[in-house]
């Protein structure tokens, strides 16, 4: 979920509802808003996009005001309508709160609020903890921030929350634990949201609150942050945001996912820039410079991700092993975290995180800290929880990533990753320097080819408009393209909600072929590499069971030309870097397909960017 809330002296309502429309990668099943208008609150929610809210509050409410907060859902507790959708009262109307987490325990509360009286509208934990609130407020005769804290302490699970007081509608009180939360600070005035795009084009100045804190946020006042569990007062940091509006706006392009297929050669290069300078030999990133010795040490490396993070992490997989000969084990953060795992001091973890945020990566962060082993992140978003909980790491540099299908993220962390493995090799000794050198000038030219293969577009078009109503895709590639396969088949079914699978090409014959007939599309990355003639054999395999045949290939590529129904050529680079440029034409199709289907590239349905719950 995403929230934004404002207090200050410009009218609120603009501000929150774009401030919504910005947070909607973090989920869009529902929005609200809740405006004090100088006498009373003025609520208004409806199922549906930020666009839905927007047209619901001109006919609905008195939109003045200069106080407010908003949400947008990603449904955890009871399915997304109007009433689940945040904000929520208290039982008495006197507070309104937003929430974005999970309150785990909140049956037991509601039980015992039940008996007290209370009574509820929605099925939604939030409106749990609002009552709580309420109920503190009046047993124990506290201000706000107090009851707040109280309830905070009786509470488990994770949350981002905003709640204000209809009596003093000169204080918003927030509070995190586990989703992210940030404070704009302005002239006379605050704005709140779980990142800071909503308020970007006001101010540049941040408070990033950490987990278990609870800030008060009143006009004239400076923001007053205090320890949830211990009431210590914590000064507050304000950092100064390098985010611009430009970076977050579609440029031009009809889908943000199209913009951001299209930055892949800038943001790779952006990846690199003052870390790679192949005419010296070096590669250096200073996180990891810092801790070298922990990776040379290491028995093991475990890569610890979830989604399209996870797959560039099984990429990590081949260059590391195949480089460094040190042994990588890649694991879901959802099921590393709960299969009480070997682990001990002698293991590094990398973790991969898009934003920083996820929920199941970072709980295997945490067990992995406690068990002694050094946590190295790989994260895009500057400053996240992710990023702060690590040990040490190194930021992608992608900068803001709106398309829920991730895209460019991938690509900057394959590009972080082989650096990482080069520099593992050098120090090892387990490179020859000319291999070394070879890789470094080659990733050199990365971004000239992914701008290369970029230019099968149009043809990618038109593959698109024969398959797209095949009711499923088979991708296959193998080695260091595998992983690729992978992530081709989950572009395609994130975006177009067709059914697709990837697969080691080996594999195929073990099970998918039976799935083989005239109306399968399989795609297959077949370019020059050490598996180049295999994988022209399960071509021929799928060809022989008259399956449909869309190749990518290597430049100049003839032999299967002949065999394949479609051919998409790509540059050449050493196997290792291959993934870098075969992703792209995945991508394209992907997205095409979804175009031409009419679906909502950007906010496919029922996902979210960024899950900050389990
Ligand atoms: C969600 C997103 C995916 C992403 C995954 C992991 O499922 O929709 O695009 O790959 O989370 O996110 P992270 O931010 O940790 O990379």
């Amino acid at each position: 979920c995403g929230i934004v809330g404002y207090i200050g002296k410009r009218e609120a309502y603009p501000i929150i509802l774009n401030g919504l429309k910005r947070l909607e990668y973090r989920g869009y099943d529902s929005a609200g808003i809740a405006l004090y208008d100088g006498k009373d609150i003025q609520l208004c929610k409806t199922q549906g996009k930020v666009a839905d809210l927007e047209t619901k509050a001109e006919t609905e409410i008195n939109r003045e005001g200069n106080v407010g907060i908003g949400h947008t859902r990603w449904a955890t507790h009871g399915v997304p309508n109007d009433v689940n959708s945040h904000p929520h009262y208290s039982n008495n109307g006197e507070l309104v709160m937003i929430h974005n987490g999970i309150i785990e325990n909140y049956a037991s509360i509601k039980k015992e609020l039940t008996n007290r009286g209370y009574t509820f509208k929605s099925e939604t934990d939030t409106e749990v903890l609002v009552n709580l609130i309420e109920d503190i407020q009046k047993q124990e005769k506290v201000k706000l921030g107090k009851a707040v804290q109280i309830a905070l302490n009786q509470v488990v699970g994770a949350y981002a929350i905003a709640v204000f007081d209809i009596k003093k509608p000169n204080e918003i009180v927030v509070a995190k634990l586990g989703s992210p939360l940030a404070i704009g600070v302005g002239e006379d005035e605050f704005f709140i949201a779980s990142d800071a795009s909503p308020f970007i084009e006001f101010t540049n100045n941040a408070i990033y609150l950490e987990d278990e804190e609870l800030a008060i946020i009143r006009l004239g006042r400076d923001v007053k942050i205090r320890k949830i569990k211990d009431d210590k007062l914590v000064a507050p940091y304000i950092q100064e945001l390098q985010l611009n509006l430009e970076q977050i706006e579609k440029g031009g392009f009809d889908h943000f996912m199209l913009k951001e297929i299209y930055e892949q050669p800038s943001v790779i290069k952006d990846t690199y820039r003052g870390r790679l300078l192949a005419d010296q030999g070096i590669v250096r990133l200073g996180g990891l410079e810092d801790h070298i010795e922990k990776f040379l040490n290491a028995d093991r490396i475990i890569i610890v991700a979830c989604g399209t993070s996870w797959h560039a992490g099984l990429v990590a997989e081949y260059i590391f092993e195949d480089l460094t000969r040190i042994p990588v084990e890649v694991e879901y953060a959802s099921e590393f975290r709960y299969r009480n795992p070997i682990i001990s001091e002698k293991d590094v973890v990398i973790a991969i995180s898009q934003s920083g945020e996820t929920a199941d990566t970072l709980a295997a962060i945490k067990l992995a800290k406690s068990k002694g082993a050094f946590v190295f992140g790989i994260c895009n978003v500057v400053g996240s929880t992710i990023s702060r909980e690590t040990h040490s790491g190194s930021y992608t540099h992608a900068g803001p990533e709106i398309g829920v299908a991730s895209t460019k993220a991938f690509t900057t962390q394959i590009t972080v990753l082989t650096m990482m493995a080069l520099r593992l090799a050098k120090a090892k000794g387990t490179i020859s320097n000319s291999a070394y050198m070879l890789y470094l000038r080659e990733l050199e030219l990365i971004p000239d080819q992914v701008q290369e293969a970029l230019l099968s577009e149009d043809k990618i078009k038109e593959i698109s408009a024969v398959f797209k109503d095949a009711r499923n895709f088979l991708y296959l590639g193998r080695g260091y393209n595998f992983p690729v396969a992978l992530e081709g088949a989950l572009k395609l079914k994130e975006i177009s909600y067709i059914h697709a699978e990837g697969y080691p090409a080996a594999e195929m014959k073990h099970g998918p072929i039976a799935l083989i007939d005239e109306h399968m599309p399989v795609v297959v990355i077949a370019i020059k590499s050490e598996h180049y003639e295999k994988v022209v054999s399960n071509i021929q395999e799928i060809k022989a069971r008259k399956g449909k045949i869309i190749a990518v290939v290597s430049k100049g590529d003839t032999a299967v030309r002949d065999m394949a129904d479609y051919v998409i050529e790509v540059p050449h680079t050493p196997e290792a870097l291959t993934p870098l440029v075969t992703t792209i034409p995945l991508q394209l199709l992907s997205y095409h397909i979804a175009v031409l289907l009419d679906k909502n590239v950007d906010q496919p349905r029922n996902l979210a960017k960024s899950v900050t719950v389990e």
